[in-house]
């Protein structure tokens, strides 16, 4: 879907790759870029950066929070209009420890923000976006939805069902022939300071401002999936071909992966 004209909503969109995929929403020609986000001061900061753009406006919002989406999109569509294009990006990650050191808490926040949060968002959305047939929902996993990786279990877990979720409604629309279309999308490290730290020693770590471009190009061309870098799609490929062992030997000692997280810091 094209962004000029179109109503943009980024969740996350205060900082890291949402906020610059809603500045480069803002150059496309997008008509209103919504904000939703819980960091206020951020999000203060975004609206007086970016609106010399195009026109924004911030809403706090916890994803994780369905009445406070109800709430939150109703004065969306009165004070902006309809929902266009829905970037489902807000995510957080809590640490690098093993699974048997991590704490309710935790697993309870990883899980109620990284995969219940895109699909309230998306299920108080889609609807709308269905009668008009109208609308785009793009939904950031990450690569750790396709493959084990140590001391992220939970962070891992959360993208796997995101993706598997995304998936499945993507066929259902696709099934119900409507021309509203889902993206998901399943990058690399970003080097935006949400995985401060971590070591990659193959793969080169992205580059927020490439990686977003990259995402605004998938939304328009309605790519159904999209793992970065490229060769990041044929995960499942070689999951399907190599016996475990081999597959552990070469993404985990040859690539380094399963010990990317050993120096991990994230933000402070
Ligand atoms: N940075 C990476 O290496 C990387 C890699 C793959 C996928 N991702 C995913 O990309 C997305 C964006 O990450 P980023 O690197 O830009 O990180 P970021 O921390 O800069 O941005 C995340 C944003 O989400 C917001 N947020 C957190 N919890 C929220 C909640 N409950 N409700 C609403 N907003 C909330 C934060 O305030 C922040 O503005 C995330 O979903 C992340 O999991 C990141």
């Amino acid at each position: 879907m094209k962004f000029k004209n179109s109503n943009v909503l980024i969740t996350g969109g205060a900082s890291g790759i949402g906020k610059i995929m809603g500045r480069i929403a803002l150059e496309k020609g997008a008509n209103c870029l919504i904000i939703w986000d819980i960091n206020e001061q951020n999000m203060a900061d975004t609206e007086k950066e970016l609106s010399a753009i195009g026109k924004v406006k911030c809403y706090r919002v916890d994803v994780g929070d369905v009445n406070v989406i109800h709430e939150a999109y109703t004065s969306t569509v009165k004070e902006c209009g309809d929902v266009d294009i829905l970037i489902n990006n807000a995510g957080v990650v809590t640490g690098n420890k093993s699974f048997d050191k991590i704490g309710t808490n935790e697993i309870e926040l990883l899980i109620r923000i990284n995969a219940i949060g895109p699909m309230l968002v998306a299920r108080e959305i889609l609807p709308d976006m269905l009668k008009r047939n109208r609308g785009h929902i793009c939904n950031i996993a990450s690569a750790g939805g396709m493959l084990g990786n140590p001391k992220m279990s939970v962070y891992g877990a959360s993208k796997w069902a995101a993706i598997g979720w995304s998936e499945s409604v993507r066929i259902e629309l696709q099934e119900q022939k409507t021309p509203v279309r889902i993206t998901t999308i399943a990058p690399y490290y970003i080097n935006t300071g949400m995985f401060n730290g971590v070591n990659s020693p193959i793969f080169p770590i992205l580059d927020p401002e490439k990686t977003s471009a990259k995402i605004i190009r998938a939304i328009e061309k309605n790519k159904v999936f999209y793992g970065i870098p490229f060769g990041f799609h044929f995960i499942r490929f070689w999951q399907f071909i190599l016996p475990f062992p081999l597959f552990d030997f070469v993404f985990g000692k040859v690539f380094g992966i399963y010990h990317t997280m050993d120096n991990f810091v994230g933000k402070k």
